[in-house]
């Protein structure tokens, strides 16, 4: 990066130390918004998709359909999505290669359009993030999937559409479990995932595609079955609330030792944060809208915790959540799961006070009695929400950078905090920055 670049990059300014109140609204859920689009490939007419947040990967999710032929309209956060000029089997690398979950479309636009040519996602900032459960599984479906200079070419051999089929996953992988119902929803007879991942925005997807009139059942546990139709129809749909923005928000008003309002959020998508805030002592309660309402505790005792797939706890809380047990008395060990390399966050929370060590893929979290502010820098989307919590809760200003990262992930973030009365700017909030690789 070039001086000049460096200069003109834009910088989160947080004066923490200060109480958070009021309540917060929670945004359409990132991941489910992703997936949903690219479910939109499945149908036959025109589909809208309400509550999508605005979000730098929606936009680029956006572009991939486009790319495919597709015609999207965007109205505040409503989206309308025609998909009825889809003419092109081939997503260009440029735009995969930024965002990790458009690869999730290949199964849709196999079923659609018989072949698919999709350019491998790669790694990023978190791990490797292999593909190749959702190769099988296509194969599995008698796709004819080979991959050749970075790039995955299916293709529906001798048949007019993909075949049911039985499918054990050796891994709950979300993509995979995403990418094979939408194969599988237009594919001929019925087609049973087994060790499916269970995470609610596999509901969400479900529920969309049976408003358009597929025929899934069984979504949220770990057994799916799709009974496969030869079209989708229109409709329209709400995403559900961000599950992890939701988390974000109750982990900083704990790190702050705040009474807030969180929601709306679908309870039964944050079970484990939620018993993970009770251990530490805090007391939570989930009122008729679906605002959650944290409030303080009388100490904040250190407690573990071990990322598993859903309903274990969330991997994509895991940095925000260690941002919060540096402020807990004791001692907490944090141990990293589903990815390899996603503790990146620990190096700058240690920058500003934090007493954490790191051995493989555990972080042994000591307590202190406070954390001080300090420039620091995001290395991925959640390791920059991990230091906003910090930054919140640290005396003194916190300047966070890789702010391309946070983007990705959290809308409007800095206007959200200021409205629950958090001190917190963005400086050079116009300068054009690195679009990052898409990591979750
Ligand atoms: C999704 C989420 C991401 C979240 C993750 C785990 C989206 C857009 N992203 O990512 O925010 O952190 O779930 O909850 O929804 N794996 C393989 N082979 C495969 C596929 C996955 O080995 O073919 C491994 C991955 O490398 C990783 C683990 O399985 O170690 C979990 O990955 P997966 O559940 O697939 O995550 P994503 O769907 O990519």
């Amino acid at each position: 990066m070039s001086a000049s670049r460096e200069a003109e990059e834009p910088i989160l300014e947080i004066v923490g130390g200060q109480p958070l109140s009021g309540r917060v609204s929670v945004s359409g859920a990132k991941n489910s918004a992703l997936v949903l689009l690219a479910a939109t490939v499945l149908c036959s007419g025109e589909c809208r998709l309400r509550n999508v947040p605005s979000l730098v990967d929606v936009v680029r999710m956006g572009q991939v359909l486009e790319s495919l032929g597709l015609k999207t309209r965007c109205l505040g956060d409503v989206w309308e999505i025609d998909a009825r000029h889809l003419n092109r089997a081939e997503a260009p690398y440029e735009l995969v290669s930024q965002l990790r979950a458009s690869f999730f479309a290949i199964g849709a636009l196999l079923a659609r359009m018989g072949e698919a040519r999709f350019p491998l996602p790669g790694g990023c900032a978190i791990g490797a993030r292999p593909v190749e459960l959702h190769v099988r599984g296509l194969q599995a479906m008698g796709a004819d999937v080979r991959i050749d200079g970075g790039i995955v070419f299916a293709s529906i051999r001798g048949k007019s559409r993909l075949q049911g089929a039985r499918i054990y996953l050796d891994y709950p992988s979300v993509g995979a479990t995403e990418t094979l119902m939408m194969a599988a929803a237009l594919a001929e007879g019925e087609t049973t995932i087994e060790n499916a991942a269970r995470e609610p925005e596999i509901v969400d997807l479900a529920n969309f595609c049976n408003a358009m009139g597929a025929k899934i059942r069984g979504a949220g546990t770990d057994t799916v079955t799709i009974e496969g139709v030869p079209q989708l129809h229109s409709t329209d749909y709400s995403v559900m609330p961000d599950r992890i923005e939701a988390g974000t928000f109750l982990v900083a008003a704990a790190a702050t030792q705040s009474d807030l309002l969180v929601g709306p959020v679908l309870p039964d998508s944050v079970v484990a944060t939620l018993a993970k805030l009770e251990a530490i002592g805090l007391r939570t309660d989930v009122d008729a809208g679906n605002y959650i309402r944290v409030r303080p505790g009388a100490a904040l005792m250190a407690t573990d915790i071990e990322t598993l797939p859903f309903p274990g706890f969330p991997t994509d809380m895991q940095a925000q959540f260690m941002a919060l047990l540096t402020l807990c008395e004791g001692s907490s060990a944090v141990t990293e799961t589903v990815f390899e390399n996603r503790l990146r966050h620990v190096a700058e929370l240690n920058r500003m006070g934090a007493n954490i060590r790191v051995k493989d893929r555990v972080a042994i979290v000591k307590g202190v009695p406070f954390l001080s502010g300090a420039p620091v820098t995001a290395s991925d989307l959640r390791a920059g929400a991990a230091l906003v919590v910090a930054g919140l809760a640290a005396r003194g200003k916190t300047s966070i950078r890789g702010l391309h990262h946070l983007d990705r992930g959290y809308e409007n973030i800095e206007a959200k905090l200021r409205g629950i009365g958090a001190n917190v700017q963005r400086i050079n909030s116009s300068a054009e920055t690195a679009l990052p690789l898409g990591a979750s």
